[in-house]
């Protein structure tokens, strides 16, 4: 390991995958469902601390140019591209800052801006303590009163089924070198010993060895080296990250996964009654951890909160961000699958083709069937509908980035990670794929929608004129479906 990396894996850079609860809109529904009062303003600071390549960052300063939105990691190689992005993209609102969390010293720390947002995904249960308590003196210091922070982290007891597995790839990657591609080499060593030993070795059948001896591989060897190869990488149980935060005053408002919310969508009638044991807070977190597979968790915490309005859940805005199905949606919660009335179903999804709706009038299709929680959970746990911020205005910053992100990782039409579009509408993402990306830098840039053999020549030049209408097939498919979607959030 580099001596500046305090045991992470370094020279390495990191995937691409989008999270939709990582954006203060979703955070907005996380406190509206508890009842706590805070929304985006128009016009606020966001930090993403270990932001690693910045696509998170970048995709909220292109679909917020009110917003000032900042980037800090360690690694030289993440600042790079983020910077080269943003800038690529025209962003002047999203700054990086290549900043080692465990070092940093009160001038330091007032060199960051107060913010109103701190997002923390994927970095908590991978550092060292010493980073840890970095992150917690970034909130203490720099949060404003009232901000909201995420966490996102390995949680236990689930994912300390994988504490051997992580250990076992240590051993077996060996010495990490600290070049480009040394860590991705001795991820890739790694899961090729596991491979060979595997069925010998008495290991927990947990769903992360399943992926690692996907074949063919499912896992990119980036995400290994980061995920297995640290030295510090441990879960958490949620009672203990609370601990953690302490000193910078947070308070717990509730899961990303906002099923977490209705207790009778993760315990079963057995389990509620043992619930109802318990004291509030922390211990009923706790069975829920217990009684859920998930082995991340992302929470949502406000640095002194107020009751919200009532009425503030219900006048949620919400809009279809994806083709409604004809039967209602299923949210698998890993205890149980939930779905709507077939009724209600219907009556919402015809209210969503017609545009945005507020959760409340939703609710009241037909006949007041649906509790607006259960409803609002259903909805975004399956990615059926987004929050809508604004009207459907396109942004210059949006296209932009979203044409720059297209070339950076889908050049043509192909790229692995999972991306977003920039939208205005949602404040947010577009939950998206490479081809995603590619069609809509292209319609952007002036392609004629109705002539998809022409974007399949230029994306696919090698490929035989056969297989280039096979993709002008596929190119057209998907243009029909998503751009009526894709003009709804402004990203067209
Ligand atoms: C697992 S990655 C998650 C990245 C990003 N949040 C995401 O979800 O895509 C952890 C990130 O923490 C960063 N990191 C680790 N130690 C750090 C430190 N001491 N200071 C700043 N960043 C650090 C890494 O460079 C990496 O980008």
């Amino acid at each position: 390991m580099a001596d500046w990396s305090h045991g992470y894996v370094a020279g390495s850079t990191y995937g691409i995958a989008w999270q939709s609860a990582q954006t203060p809109a979703h955070m907005a529904m996380v406190c509206a469902a508890a009842g706590v009062e805070w929304r985006p303003r128009s016009s606020m600071t966001v930090a993403d601390i270990g932001c690693g390549r910045g696509y998170a960052v970048n995709t909220l300063a292109a679909a917020n140019p009110d917003w000032t939105v900042i980037g800090l990691d360690h690694s030289p190689v993440h600042i790079a591209e983020g910077t080269q992005t943003a800038a690529r993209a025209g962003l002047s609102n999203a700054l990086f800052l290549e900043t080692d969390l465990a070092a940093l010293d009160e001038a330091a720390l007032d060199r960051i801006p107060l913010l109103d947002v701190a997002m923390v995904h994927g970095v908590w249960s991978w550092v060292s303590d010493e980073v840890r308590e970095g992150i917690v003196r970034i909130l203490a210091r720099r949060l404003k009163p009232g901000g909201v922070a995420y966490l996102g982290y390995n949680a236990l007891p689930a994912a300390g089924a994988d504490l051997g597995l992580q250990r076992l790839l240590r051993h077996l990657a060996g010495p990490v070198g600290t070049r480009p591609g040394e860590a991705e080499a001795a991820a890739a060593l790694a899961v090729e010993r596991l491979r060979g030993m595997a069925e010998h070795l008495p290991l927990r059948q947990t769903p992360m060895l399943k992926r690692l001896l996907a074949d063919p591989p499912v896992l990119e060897a980036a995400f290994v080296a980061h995920e297995f190869l640290t030295s510090h990488w441990r879960p958490v149980f949620f009672e203990d990250l609370c601990a953690a935060l302490g000193p910078a005053k947070l308070d717990f408002v509730g899961s990303t996964n906002l099923f977490e919310a209705v207790p009778s969508l993760v315990c079963d009638g057995a389990q509620l009654e043992v619930m109802a044991k318990l004291p509030e807070g922390a211990p009923r977190e706790f069975l829920k951890d217990l009684s859920l597979p998930r082995t991340f968790r992302a929470d949502v915490f406000i640095r002194g909160g107020h009751r919200a309005d009532p009425r503030t859940l219900e006048s949620l805005l919400l809009a279809a961000a994806a083709p409604l199905p004809e039967e209602s949606p299923v949210l698998e919660t890993g205890t149980g699958r939930a779905a709507m009335p077939q009724p209600a179903w219907e009556a919402i999804a015809a209210a969503l083709a017609t545009g945005p709706q507020p959760l409340g009038a939703l609710c009241a299709l037909p006949e007041r069937a649906l509790h607006p929680l259960e409803a609002l959970a259903l909805l975004t746990g399956t990615g059926m509908v987004l929050p809508v911020y604004r009207p459907p205005e396109r942004a210059p910053a949006a296209s932009r980035f979203n044409i720059a992100a297209a070339a950076i990782h889908a050049p043509n039409g192909e790229g692995t990670g999972h991306f977003a579009l920039a939208s205005p509408v949602a404040a947010g993402g577009l939950p998206a794929t490479a081809l995603d990306l590619a069609l809509v830098a292209a319609l952007l840039q002036g392609a004629d929608p109705e002539d998809p053999l022409a974007l399949a020549q230029r994306l696919q030049p090698d490929l035989s004129p056969e297989g280039q209408q096979r993709a002008a097939e596929i190119i057209a498919d998907r243009w029909e479906e998503r751009i009526p979607f894709w003009r709804s959030f402004g990203v067209l």
